[in-house]
């Protein structure tokens, strides 16, 4: 389980990320835990206590994210990518603190594009052959139903949960539509506790 987001260094001191609180992912843990799952679960900064019983693997980039999944996929049956994980990661971040010269002059900063964790993992053999099945997640601000099939169909996934980004950022509760090749399904309005038990 991927949860939280990612931060992307600009120089030693600052970075890029975002608002997710890593609550839904962790509760998808806990959950699976308490189900009797063996979990990984590789965490970007949260302010969150790892639940009881689960293996956590603290990462900060996305690129860390990828190099903790890809071998933990590797032995898992199901993958849920719950991060937030930052579509873009500084290109040219410094060595050092970047200062201000007094020029009034604000740094270019120049922008890369992250993998696609999900993506790289449902394309990988065991997601092909159906020995891991993958679950991604949507955070969209309209349109969830039209935009969580798509995504499901881009991204080479089984199951896309999709969400109301600006309803469940920072929240305990939220409200899930799940779809899947046989249709979508509402989760309605619950604590993430019971909706990631729900869930599995
Ligand atoms: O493309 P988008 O970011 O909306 O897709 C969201 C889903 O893809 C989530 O499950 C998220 O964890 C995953 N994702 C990922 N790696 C990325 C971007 C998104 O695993 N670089």
């Amino acid at each position: 389980i991927t949860a939280g987001p990612t931060y992307e260094a600009i120089d030693p001191v600052r970075g890029i990320t975002n608002r997710s609180s890593g609550k839904m992912g962790y509760a998808i843990a806990q959950a699976a835990r308490e189900a009797g799952a063996q979990v990984t679960l590789i965490s970007g900064p949260v302010a969150l206590p790892c639940p009881r019983g689960v293996q956590r693997i603290g990462v900060q980039s996305a690129q860390d994210m990828l190099q903790a999944a890809q071998p933990a996929a590797e032995s898992a049956d199901i993958f849920i990518a719950a991060a937030a994980v930052a579509d873009w990661r500084v290109a040219n971040a410094a060595a050092h603190k970047l200062k201000k010269d007094g020029s009034g002059q604000a740094p270019a900063l120049e922008f890369a594009e992250n993998p696609d964790i999900l993506a790289t993992i449902a394309r990988s053999p065991r997601a092909q052959a159906g020995q891991l099945y993958c679950v991604g997640f949507a955070a969209e601000s309209e349109n969830l139903e039209s935009y969580a099939k798509a995504k499901r169909e881009r991204k080479g996934v089984p199951l896309l949960v999709g969400n109301i980004g600006p309803a469940t950022f920072g929240q305990d509760d939220n409200a899930l539509l799940l779809v899947d090749a046989q249709g979508s399904r509402e989760l309605p309005r619950a604590s993430k506790r019971q909706l990631a038990q729900q869930l599995l």
